[in-house]
């Protein structure tokens, strides 16, 4: 375990940036994944995007595949809680998965009171609030405190450009977004799925403080588990060892996700607003380093890099003739 940090460097000049793939189908760009859509399958590839606070602010090294991985890693465990969508991994940067009709809602789940952005339960908190998303918070707690249960605070999927909002059962409900069934039978499914990842987490010296779930419909009108799941993107994670000092000592705890990013960002004075500054090479390996970490403390097997080009390797391994970097 632990990457050799010139091997990062070199890798730094090669990331997989964008993909123009033919023949794969309709192709998406999120702000992370390019999707290709052809019938009842969707072609995933995650490329070493990387967004903080909704904006893609440049690109780290072997991210993709560590989030590819890490999401069939996580896939994997799901069991009986739900169908999911992932249908193979046919390179280490793509997923094969069951093309979902989409519900316009995400699940996230609050085990902490914590976070630092406008929409985050802290920031709340802070300000006097004592009801969120529908659920009332109890007074005196301190910043980074574990929840007295974890939280469903559900957000609106916002279109491309905009941000995600909070929003509650009961609101969704009332403006028609989800009917009322459905809701109750993803919360059920989302929470098994959080403690599920919880108690993994705790297995391996974690804690999996906050998560977000993507739900899709499946054929049968069946609520199926799609996106990606407890990867360092959609969650954060802390050391359960750490957190303990750290909040005696009343300091942050130590985080294992893009936080890393995110105050890099924010030391430079950007949170979220105009350009982005460009990210140093010094910072793009540091994450990739963290990204692997996070891998690899999460699921106890070591990371194999693949070095080869990806947009050739992926071409190949999707038995693709013509492929382009625009
Ligand atoms: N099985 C699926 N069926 C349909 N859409 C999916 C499925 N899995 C993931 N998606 C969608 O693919 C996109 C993934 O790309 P991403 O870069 O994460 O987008 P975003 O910028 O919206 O976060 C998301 O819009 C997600 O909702
Ligand atoms: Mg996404």
């Amino acid at each position: 375990m632990g990457i050799d940090v010139k091997f990062l460097e070199e890798l730094c000049s090669r990331t997989l940036q964008s993909t123009d793939f033919e023949g794969l189908g309709e192709r998406h760009v999120g702000k992370v994944r390019d999707s290709y859509v052809k019938g009842k399958e969707r072609t995933i590839v995650v490329t070493d995007r990387v967004s903080c606070f909704d904006v893609v602010v440049g690109t780290i090294p072997l991210k993709g595949q560590v989030l590819n991985q890490a999401a069939a890693f996580w896939f994997d465990k799901v069991g009986d809680i739900a169908p999911h969508h992932l249908l193979g991994v046919p390179d280490p940067c793509v997923s094969r998965v069951r093309e979902c009709g989409l519900l316009p809602v995400e699940f996230v789940y609050r085990g902490y009171l914590t976070g630092s952005t406008s929409t985050s339960i802290w920031t709340a908190y802070e300000r006097g609030e004592r009801s969120y998303c529908g659920h009332s918070l109890p007074e005196g707690m301190r910043r980074h405190e574990q929840l007295p249960t974890a939280l469903l605070t559900p957000t609106t999927k916002a279109s491309a450009g905009k941000h995600d909002e909070l929003t509650s059962r009961g609101e969704l409900i009332a403006s028609g977004v989800i009917s009322e069934e459905l809701y109750d039978e993803a919360a059920r499914i989302t929470g098994a799925l959080f403690e599920m990842g919880q108690r993994w987490a705790e297995s391996r010296g974690l804690i999996l403080v906050d998560t977000k779930y993507e739900l899709g419909i499946g054929e049968a009108g069946e609520l199926v588990v799609i996106d990606e799941i407890h990867t360092p993107d959609s969650s954060r994670y802390w050391y359960r060892e750490s957190y303990e000092r750290a909040m005696s000592e009343e300091r942050n705890p130590e985080a294992i996700d893009k936080e890393y990013v995110r105050l890099w960002l924010g030391e430079q004075g950007f949170k979220g607003e105009g350009p982005p500054p460009a990210l140093p090479d010094e910072v793009r390996c540091e994450a990739a380093r963290r990204y692997i970490e996070a891998f690899e403390q999460i699921s106890g097997r070591s990371f194999e890099p693949d070095e080869e080009d990806p947009i050739a390797r992926i071409a190949r391994n999707l038995g693709l003739d013509a492929s382009s970097t625009p």
